[in-house]
């Protein structure tokens, strides 16, 4: 018997914890999470959450920098409805619980960048754990809200499952749930809901070094990508200027807001680079600090640059970054007297999901919020710091909707079980994980913060391979965690090539060799 809701979340996050705190007024809500209820990208968050609560900032300024940032693909409208509903998320979280830093009793504001004022709202340097605790205490012990932690979800549930043929020219396509495994038991089950929404963050894994932890492998693009919604912008993958350049250390992030404080990037001998690159230096968008870092480590050579903090007080550093200080410790680095190594890594993907302002998506009944939607709000580059407000911001706006869409419909009847006659348990993982280890590295290596045709063409061939030998596992196999991870990354590889490929010039985050320059007719969102 398949289980009923009337609202379905995908992902315990930011996005999917604030949004079920908005519905269970409404009705009974499912959220089915991955692995344990913490374990998300908004949980690793460090610097912030960006927002005008300071009475010098103005709401314009903050509009124009994450259009600059966005390099001409943000959707103005949305950057300024987002922009303006930032003071309100910041006060629900704030009532909701959230104990961010404070000065002389008014909320510290840091800066980081491309930001023109100071507006981030933080907690010293893990804002992202104080975001996912202060949800998941507010939403125990809700008497409408089930939380499923080690099930995952394997397919949303359309008419295709009800026996009809589905393309991606209809425009009438539903959503009535998702097929869920649990991680447990090894058991599929149905989980049939009014409303669905889609919250299961970005696909950091798909790239070799990245700062997301292990979760995100963009299941909820692949799954809404194969149940035919749209999907937006994918070329535009954001790397991180700085994580810590220690082999154990997993790709550390060493937060902006460091730099905010006055962190200097130099190289080995010490020299400064960045005011070569950009006139902001260490405090333009990431984008170009990261792009600067890439181009110096290829010319001189070397494969580290350092992050100097020496010159800022301690207490300052102990006070604002506890943790990034007790993590370099670890690795035997003492920031206050040591400068840091750093790389850039995969961090962000600014495109997703395509949906309206209200987080709906091409499918009925299917909303979306946060990592792995694409709103309009980022454009090409995401601004630092935009984008726990994003997901806090469209999770409020998809609840209204969702909630009344929820109100008119009804549970679907004729699901049928999963299928999995005619496979077996799986032979030999190592293939999976081989299969995986390659994919991240053609993506690192042809897909990049530089790219080229042939190195994109190289990747799509490259891909294709792992492809098929992953999908011809996947008919003979029972489906696990690893397999089905797999393929999701695989089929958010080719929707990253694919739109990297049809982008004829560099914006933004996309910077290819073959061309080079903006091109104002190219610029328009890559929809597939
Ligand atoms: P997530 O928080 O990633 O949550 C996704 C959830 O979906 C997880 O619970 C996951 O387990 C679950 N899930 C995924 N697939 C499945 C599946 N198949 N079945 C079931 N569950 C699934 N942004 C900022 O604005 N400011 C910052 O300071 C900042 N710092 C960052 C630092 C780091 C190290 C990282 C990695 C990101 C940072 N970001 C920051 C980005 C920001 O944290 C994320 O974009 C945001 O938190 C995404 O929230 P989300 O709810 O969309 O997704
Ligand atoms: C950071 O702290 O540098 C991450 C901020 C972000 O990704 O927005």
């Amino acid at each position: 018997m398949p289980e009923k809701y009337d609202f379905l979340i995908l992902g315990s996050g930011g996005a999917g914890l604030s949004f079920a705190l908005r519905v269970a007024r409404y009705g009974t809500v499912a959220i089915v999470t991955k692995k344990d209820s913490t374990e998300s990208n908004t949980n690793y968050a460090q610097g912030g959450l960006a927002s005008v609560l300071d009475r010098r900032d103005r709401f314009e300024d903050h509009v124009n920098d994450t259009i600059v940032a966005g390099a001409g693909l943000c959707h103005p409208g949305i950057v300024e409805m987002v922009v303006r509903e930032g003071p309100d998320v910041v006060k629900e979280l704030l009532d909701w619980g959230a104990r961010f830093s404070t000065r002389d009793g008014i909320l510290d504001l840091g800066r980081e960048g491309g930001h023109s004022h100071n507006r981030i709202v933080h907690a010293a340097d893990r804002t992202g754990k104080e975001i996912e605790q202060t949800l998941l205490t507010a939403l125990d012990d809700h008497p409408n809200i089930s939380i499923f932690e080690h099930h995952f979800a394997l397919e949303l549930i359309t008419q295709h499952h009800l026996g009809r043929i589905v393309t991606r020219y209809d425009n009438d396509i539903s959503c009535y749930g998702a097929y869920v495994l649990n991680t447990q038991t090894r058991k599929v089950g149905v989980i049939l809901a009014k409303a669905t929404l889609l919250a299961t963050g970005g696909v950091g894994e798909v790239y070799l070094h990245s700062t997301n932890p292990s979760i995100a492998t963009g299941d909820g693009i692949a799954m809404a990508f194969r149940a035919k919604a749209r999907v937006a912008n994918m070329e535009f993958m954001q790397f991180h200027p700085t994580t810590l350049n220690v082999p154990e250390a997993n790709s550390f992030l060493i937060s902006e807001a460091v730099r905010g404080k006055g962190g200097i990037l130099r190289d080995r001998s010490g020299k400064t680079f960045m005011k070569d690159y950009d006139k902001r230096a260490e405090l333009a968008p990431r984008d170009i600090v990261a792009r600067s870092i890439d181009d110096y480590l290829k010319k001189s050579g070397d494969n580290t640059v350092y992050l100097d903090v020496t010159h800022i007080d301690k207490n300052i550093l102990t006070e604002s970054f506890p943790h990034i200080m007790e993590t370099c410790r670890k690795y035997g680095i003492d920031i206050a007297s040591e400068w840091i190594p750093v790389v850039p890594a995969a961090h962000y993907l600014c495109g997703g999901v395509l949906t309206d302002q209200d987080g709906r998506t091409s499918i009925n009944g299917l909303f979306c919020a946060g990592e792995s939607a694409c709103t309009g709000l980022h454009g090409a580059n995401r601004l630092a710091s935009n984008s726990l407000l994003e997901a806090m911001v469209f999770s409020k706006r998809a609840a209204v909707v969702a909630a009344d869409y929820m109100k008119d419909s009804q549970w679907v009847t004729g699901v049928p079980e999963w299928d999995d006659s005619g496979t077996t348990n799986v032979e030999e993982s190592i293939l999976i994980s081989h299969n995986k280890q390659e994919l991240q590295q053609v993506m690192w290596n042809y897909v990049g913060i530089v790219r080229s045709d042939l190195r994109l063409q190289r990747a799509f061939r490259r891909t294709g391979l792992v492809y098929e030998e992953t999908e011809d596992f996947y008919r003979r196999t029972r489906v696990s965690v690893e397999l089905c991870e797999l393929r999701n990354l695989i089929a958010n590889a080719y929707i990253i090539i694919r739109s990297a490929m049809s982008r004829k010039e560099s914006r933004g985050l996309h910077y290819t060799t073959d061309y080079p320059c903006r091109i104002e007719e190219a610029c328009r969102d890559t929809v597939i």
